[in-house]
């Protein structure tokens, strides 16, 4: 099954309403370049109206070929939550996918793949796309834990999920140690962890699933390591943190996966 890549720009809490829409506005313009990779960008969700309007959104429809992406929401679609932004809102000014579960959200903001779980199924009931974040720490990593840790937020954060649903989502195998260190896990180190995901993801729902369902890298990815990541069976594009800031380098990253 050949998959169509999918390259993300996580632009975190970055940039201000003008850059934000420069920033969209030069990706739109380009994203030819990036041949068939789908094109995301999640921006701080203040800037997610004025980045919709810079790609030329009508709701969920996207004319410019770039797609739009929270970076977290609620699993309530209403209600006394301050502060959040519910599944329904994303999809209202034009958002197709939502980032869940990113390392950030999980140590930061103390989410469990109890919450992640919820959020999941909340996005799907709302029609979003979610981007499942899964990743272990360099600590778990060095007590070679990575496999076990994985296995757990994938089947945790997934758990009731029907085959059909887990059709609808990208996953992003992050390692945390990677996030924003310069450190790219190798290639193979990244595989290695794509290819048991994928093995999980036919657990969860069946071998035919879980081989059309992308898995993105992410850590530290570059324009110049992001041809070799590329180049591995089951990594299916990339969830770009840095890099995402500046048009040159998202777009270099992009034809990577073209
Ligand atoms: P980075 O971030 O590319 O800056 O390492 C990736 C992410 O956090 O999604």
């Amino acid at each position: 099954m050949s998959r169509r890549s999918i390259v993300a720009g996580n632009w975190k809490m970055n940039l201000d309403c003008a850059k934000a829409a420069e920033l969209a506005q030069a990706v739109a313009g380009r994203h030819a370049e990036a041949g068939n990779v789908e094109l995301v960008l999640c921006p701080p969700t203040a800037y997610l109206t004025t980045v919709g309007t810079a790609l030329g959104l009508v709701h969920a429809t996207s004319p410019s070929g770039v797609a739009l992406g929270g970076q977290n929401m609620h699993d309530k679609s209403s209600g006394a939550f301050t502060g959040e932004v519910a599944p329904p809102m994303l999809v209202d000014v034009g958002c197709r996918f939502v980032i869940l579960g990113h390392s950030e959200r999980r140590t930061l903001f103390g989410e469990t793949d109890g919450i992640v779980n919820a959020k999941t199924k909340a996005a799907l009931a709302a029609g979003l796309t979610p981007i499942v974040c899964v990743g272990e720490t360099l600590e778990e990593r060095e007590a070679n834990r990575t496999q076990a840790v994985v296995t757990t937020q994938i089947n945790d954060s997934l758990a009731g999920l029907t085959p059909a649903d887990v059709a609808k989502i990208v996953i992003a195998y992050e390692p945390v140690w990677a996030i924003g260190t310069g450190k790219v896990a190798s290639p193979q180190q990244a595989q290695e962890v794509h290819a048991l995901i994928r093995g999980l993801l036919a657990s969860l729902a069946s071998p035919a699933i879980a081989d059309s369902v992308r898995i993105q890298y992410g850590g530290s990815v570059k324009p110049d390591n992001a041809a070799e990541l590329a180049a591995q069976p089951d990594i299916d594009g990339a969830l770009v943190g840095g890099a995402s800031l500046k048009a040159d380098d998202f777009l270099g990253i992009a034809r990577a996966f073209a």
